[in-house]
This record gives C-alpha cells, sequence and structure tokens, in this order.
C-alpha cells in the first residue's frame, strides 16, 4: 500500500534526529532560501548541511543557482537562534507536484519552527520598486489558486486542519514590522525596504507583455513562480510566515506596441522606422542581483530573527 504523508514525514523526522545534534533538533525559525540567496546560511554557527537527497519525501532542486540541502545551526549574538534554512526549493515548473514543493514546510513545522522567513527572486511590475529593492510582501494574488492548482488541494493531513483555509491574514503583521525595525537597526536606507503585493505564477515561461500588464493592472506590486505553496501550507501548519522577494529585473511591459503593420507601410513608402531592439528577462540577470544583494538579505534576516520573541 503507498505509504501515508505523516508516516514518510515521521520516518524523514527520524533521519534527522540521528544526523544532528540535540541543540540544533528544534529550530525556532525556518527559511526559505531564494535564487541566488543560498549565501543567508554562509554565517550559521555549529553548521550542519544535510542534502536533500539523504531524505526521503524530498525532492531535488534542479534550478542553478538553489543548492540541495537543508542547513541547520544558530544565529544571531550569545546562545544564538537555532535555525532551519532550506538551501533550494521545489517549484511546481519543475515537475515537482506541489505536496512535493510543501513537503519541507510540512517536516519544518513537526521539528517546532513556528516563523518562516520565506525569501524569493521577483521581477518588478511597479516603477517605484527598482531592481535590489527588498519588498516586504503583504499579500498575494495567485491565479494557480483560483484556478484548480492549489497547494492545498486533496485530503486534509490531519482532520484538526480546517477544510477552508483562510489566509486574509497569512503575512504576518508582527514579522513584517520586526523587517522595517530591523532595516532601521542596519541603518538601510528607506528606499531599501518597501511593501508589495506577490503575483504568483506557474511558469516556466516569463510573462508576455500583455500577461505582465493584467497582473499590474489586477493590483500585484511583483511577480514570480515560487512561494505562495509555501506560505499556504506554513499558514495551515499554524506558522507566523513572512515573506521578502528581491527584486532582480522589471518585467518588461512595453507602453505601445511594435506594429510591423506600420513598419511594412512605412517601408513601402520610403521611410523606414527605427525599432529599438526589445527587451527581455534572463536567468544570469536575476542571479547576478541575488549574489550582489544577497549580503543586504542575509543581514536583514540575521537581524529579524534576532528581533523575533523567544517563546
Ligand atoms: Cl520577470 N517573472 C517571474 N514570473 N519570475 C521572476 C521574474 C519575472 N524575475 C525573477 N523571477
Amino acid at each position: 500500500p503507498p505509504e501515508s504523508p505523516l508516516s514518510l514525514i515521521a520516518s524523514t523526522l527520524d533521519v534527522l534526529a540521528t544526523i544532528l545534534p540535540s541543540h540544533l533538533l528544534k529550530p525556532q525559525v525556518g527559511i526559505v532560501c531564494g535564487s541566488g540567496l543560498s549565501t543567508l546560511a554562509s554565517t550559521f554557527r555549529d553548521k550542519v548541511e544535510v542534502p536533500y537527497s539523504s531524505l526521503r519525501g524530498f525532492g531535488s532542486s534542479t534550478v542553478p543557482g538553489h543548492k540541495s540541502a537543508l542547513a541547520f545551526g544558530l544565529v544571531g549574538p550569545g546562545k544564538g537562534v537555532p535555525v532551519v534554512a532550506m538551501l533550494g526549493r521545489f517549484h511546481a515548473y519543475e515537475g515537482h507536484a506541489l505536496s512535493t514543493v510543501v513537503y519541507p514546510i510540512r517536516v519544518m513545522a513537526r521539528l517546532g519552527v513556528k516563523n518562516l522567513i520565506v525569501t524569493n527572486a521577483a521581477g518588478s511590475l511597479n516603477p517605484e520598486l527598482p531592481v535590489g529593492t527588498i519588498v516586504v510582501i503583504q499579500d498575494h494574488l495567485a491565479l494557480p489558486n483560483l484556478t484548480g492548482l492549489n497547494p492545498l488541494l486533496g485530503p486534509l493531513l490531519s482532520p484538526s486542519y480546517p477544510r477552508f483555509l483562510p489566509i486574509s491574514s497569512a503575512y504576518s503583521p508582527s514579522l513584517r514590522r520586526l523587517a522595517f525595525i530591523a532595516s532601521h537597526h542596519l541603518s538601510l536606507p528607506p528606499s531599501a525596504l518597501s511593501e508589495g503585493i506577490y503575483a504568483w505564477v506557474s511558469g516556466p515561461t516569463y510573462e508576455s507583455p500583455a500577461e505582465g500588464r493584467f497582473l499590474r493592472n489586477a493590483g500585484a506590486s511583483v511577480v514570480g513562480m515560487s512561494t505562495v505553496p509555501e506560505v499556504c501550507v506554513a499558514k495551515e501548519e499554524g506558522m507566523e510566515v513572512m515573506v521578502l522577494s528581491l527584486v532582480t529585473n522589471f518585467v518588461v511591459i512595453p507602453e505601445k506596441y511594435r506594429s510591423i503593420k506600420e513598419e511594412v507601410q512605412a517601408e513601402l513608402d520610403g521611410k523606414p522606422l527605427h525599432i529599438a531592439e526589445a527587451e527581455s528577462v534572463s536567468h544570469e540577470e536575476v542571479l547576478a542581483i541575488g549574489k550582489e544583494k544577497g549580503e543586504v538579505m542575509t543581514r536583514l534576516v540575521e537581524k529579524i530573527i534576532e528581533l523575533i520573541p523567544s517563546p
């Protein structure tokens, strides 16, 4: 018979219990590192990295810029706060089931994680959010959730979970406050940290110009291909969740379409038009900004962890 999700989780927890020293086994904070942001774990003390390949139930991350391991360690001054970070996440576009995408979050919940900090690289839909801005997410626009690709579709993992999960307050106001307080403590300029709405799309294609315009007009500030599944499940598991999106590029939304009809007519009239090369996004660009701004993101996340009240 197929293994039940809960017994699979139990077997992952057993493996972790044999590998980890006791002071790392009960992390208080979980972190998900987005594209190019795995350096977040470089300053963990007493760090133990557990490759996903040694954990049943975990997929493997196939995207360049994503490692494939859980990192356990201590963060912050004094004794430090025990944390666990996903170095590399799973995306639906890699062919992973959404249940695999969110599996590590379910494991974190059972390790005792109460606060989850999710990072990602995202495209900006708003000229007031330039490349390099860190956006504290206040809400999401998840077209896949509304149209049959909801991460919570299916039987409940436990009968104690709500069948209809409210996610109107998924993005923890208290953690979001800490982000801005942390930014102040670090003397970051006010423009470094902004607020906005994350649009989740399934990918792997980037948005067409019409789709980018649609998301912007629907009220989204940034767009990306991750995060929302993890947020929904973290909420179902009763965690406080915060999302930090690093703007790595602008979504290409031309004000006016290039008209081939006008171009051909102009050529026939002997007055050819000079058309600028169309812009497009690249994953290399996304990774380069992650590398450049990764350090600010690391300091911010560390300070936020330091500010989270201990239970
Ligand atoms: Cl422009 N679009 C999407 N969907 N994801 C992104 C992105 C854009 N830039 C970084 N991640």
